[in-house]
């Protein structure tokens, strides 16, 4: 593995800190998957981008996230880090300058409710304006918040810490970083072993940051399902139709841009493999799998995976379905009461 050179220092002025408008900093944000192993991410900008995460909203300002950061240069757990994550993120952990681990502590929600609460209080946050008042805190909310079983505090404090990943990670990639998030599959609880975390804690995610070595468009911005496929309108069911002069302005800020794949990017991806030695080419799905999935309407695809996946259609040589598996995919969606002949050819 080649070293990254030394850690550049802190710019001489904030003037030097590049403004990034937030709505592009949205539209640029990428999950990306190649980085450039000779560049290491600055220490200014890593302490950039956990103060992004420590300010985030948080319920009762209990401040329940935590990280613990490791530079693969210096942790000397890199190797057991390395055993824990799932096959498909090896090559990325290895590329990257940093993993930060995001913790979740679930003894801030018993422990800090009522200093949290307090802060707020004291910072001109918490008012008799609102109906709060000291007593009723101190006799039927806290200790009603600190009743809560284990595992409801754990959704409210894992959602707060997706709250802060979030945050923290618009702030890297307005600093010019590449990032993924990266899930660490291969050995359950392996991650809480390696950093022995007390069983209070829980490791929610892992977040890899470097510099690209894919260019920062990575391709293009991926599909979604279509906004009024997954927004409704003052009630379940009514689709809310996005307004087009609204996604003009969006497009013209550089929100909403280009669809993947651009030009070029499949040539991008395998000179990428050719250079480290790797597989060339994308994953490939069988014809009437692509064809299912081209003509399903909620999904808002472009022109340009249109005919990205027509052109795959064209040259053929795709796998076969493997019949073997049918039953046991209509087996697991009939077990939530799906229409099967929705996700499968
Ligand atoms: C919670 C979470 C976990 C993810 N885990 C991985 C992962 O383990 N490996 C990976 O390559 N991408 C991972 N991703 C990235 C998604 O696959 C990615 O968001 C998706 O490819 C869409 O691309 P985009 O983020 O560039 O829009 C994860 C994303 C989220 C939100």
């Amino acid at each position: 593995m080649s070293r990254p050179a030394p850690t550049a220092s802190i710019p001489a002025s904030a003037d030097d800190i590049p403004d990034v408008p937030v709505l592009q900093a949205i539209g640029d944000r990428r999950t990306i998957r190649y980085y450039d192993p000779d560049r290491k991410v600055e220490e200014w900008k890593i302490q950039a981008v956990l103060q992004a995460g420590r300010l985030a909203s948080c319920q009762g300002n209990i401040n329940a996230t935590e990280a613990i950061v490791v530079d693969r240069e210096t942790c000397d757990l890199w190797d057991d880090i390395e055993e824990c994550v799932s096959g498909f993120n090896v090559q990325m952990i290895n590329q990257s300058s940093h993993i930060i681990f995001w913790l979740t502590n679930l003894n801030a929600w018993y422990g800090r409710a009522n200093d949290g609460l307090s802060t707020l209080a004291l910072s001109g946050a918490l008012t008799k304006y609102h109906g709060w008042n000291y007593d009723f805190s101190m006799t039927q909310t806290i200790p009603r918040l600190m009743s809560f079983p284990t595992e409801r505090t754990d959704l409210l404090l894992r959602f707060e810490t997706g709250l802060a990943v979030s945050q923290a990670m618009m702030c890297g990639n307005a600093l010019g970083l590449g990032q993924s998030l990266i899930a660490f599959g291969r050995k359950p609880g392996g991650i809480e072993g390696v950093f022995g975390l007390p069983p209070h804690y829980r490791f929610t995610w892992a977040h890899v940051l470097g510099y690209p070595l894919e260019d920062r468009t990575a391709g293009g911005q991926r599909p979604r399902l279509k906004f009024e496929k997954l927004f409704h309108k003052d009630a379940f069911g009514t689709p809310y139709m996005p307004d087009p002069e609204v996604n003009e302005l969006l497009r013209a800020k550089g929100m909403l841009q280009e669809q993947a794949p651009l030009p070029g990017r499949m040539e991008e991806l395998d000179a990428l493999a050719e250079r480290f030695g790797r597989d060339p080419g994308c994953v490939s799905w069988p014809a009437r799998e692509i064809q299912r999935l081209m003509d399903d309407e909620d999904w808002d695809f472009g022109p340009r995976i249109r005919e990205h996946a027509q052109s795959l259609l064209d040259r053929g040589g795709l796998p076969e379905y493997p019949e073997a598996m049918r039953e046991t995919f209509v087996r697991l969606m009939e077990e939530h009461g799906l229409d099967t002949s929705k996700y499968l050819s």
